[in-house]
């Protein structure tokens, strides 16, 4: 079915079979989508979308791989990734908001906002994220979230409408925001909340790196596998109960920070799923807190594996 929808894409819209994942993630594991695609534009997303829906496919959009494990083996799934150069441009907007497309790098918007002198976003710089995967998860540090500065975001909804919503409409909070779960970010206006001048922002840029190079680890992960519980920090619970440095295979508990796990090379999915078990028991038994992944997992459901 994917295949027969082929004739009608643009030739610029790439779709390929068995596609290899680990290489698009942060970690670097994981095996093959079924189908992948990088649609060049809003009606070819939409056809293949439909495609996938008449077959029984899920579809899975994929931003820059943080934040992601996937499972090993072939996936049966179409992965669509906004990749295109017509996803990835910045425009500043008379009003001073930037309209940003999902495929921009969060590191690249945040260079954007300082040669401009747009004060406030400088918290995404750092997130190894699109601005596609930062709208859906409400990605956050330092105390900002990606929502907060959102005045409005294009999408295609689950039943592969496309649709503009305001910031008052959607539904978010920690790390999830209800209307974004099934769709799929085209763009988003964003309201950077001052303005500044270069050095100033350049500043808070740089105090921003330095807390992350002193308390994050620099080797391949996926981000923080696990959501902070409630007025608490999952790093600093499974450093309290002891499981920093604990190993799987190539799957290793950070000795930096705890709620990282680090590929220390040829980590695979397996290892990966293990690991976050043990930490997961050691901190209910020591702690006797539950802790919940944060991390996606593509390939198999969170509550079969733990
Ligand atoms: N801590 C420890 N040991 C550790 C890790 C942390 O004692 O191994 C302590 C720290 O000393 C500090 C407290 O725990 O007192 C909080 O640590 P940190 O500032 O590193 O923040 P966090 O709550 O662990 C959150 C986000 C990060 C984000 C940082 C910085 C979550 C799950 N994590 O981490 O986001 O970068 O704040 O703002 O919300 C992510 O979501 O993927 C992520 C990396």
């Amino acid at each position: 079915m994917l295949e027969a929808v082929r004739q009608w894409l643009s030739p610029e819209t790439v779709l390929r079979s068995n596609e290899p994942l680990a290489k698009r993630t942060t970690l670097g594991v994981g095996g093959r989508a079924r189908w992948y695609a990088e649609p060049a534009s809003v009606e070819d997303l939409i056809s293949l979308k439909h495609a996938a829906a008449e077959t029984g496919l899920p579809v899975f959009f994929l931003g820059r791989g943080s934040n992601l494990l996937v499972m090993g083996g072939g996936i049966e799934v179409l992965v669509i990734r906004l990749q295109h150069r017509r996803w990835r441009q910045v425009d500043m907007l008379s009003d001073g908001c930037l309209r940003a497309g999902a495929g921009v790098r969060l590191r690249e918007l945040c260079g954007e906002a300082l040669r401009r002198g747009l004060a406030g976003l400088e918290f995404l710089e750092g997130i190894p994220g699109t601005v596609g995967g930062a709208l859906r998860m409400n990605a956050g540090a330092m105390g900002g979230w990606m929502l907060e500065v959102v005045e409005s975001v294009r999408l295609v909804n689950g039943q592969g409408g496309e649709t503009v919503c305001r910031r008052e409409d959607l539904h978010y909070g920690y790390r999830h925001c209800r209307e974004l779960r099934d769709a799929c970010a085209l763009e988003a206006v964003l309201r950077p909340p001052g303005r500044a001048a270069s050095e100033a922002i350049r500043e808070v840029l740089h105090r921003h790196q330095e807390h992350r190079q002193a308390t994050q680890p620099r080797e391949p992960s996926a981000g923080c596998i696990f959501k902070n519980p409630d007025g608490d920090s999952a790093g600093r619970l499974i450093d309290h109960c002891g499981l920093k440095g604990t190993r799987v295979g190539d799957a290793e508990v950070s000795p930096v920070h705890g709620n990282f796990i680090i590929n220390r090379g040829r980590a695979t999915s397996g290892e990966v799923v293990d690991l976050v078990r043990r930490v997961r028991d050691g901190v209910w038994k020591h702690a006797r807190v539950e802790l919940e992944p944060e991390v996606l997992l593509l390939g198999a459901e969170w509550e079969d594996l733990l």
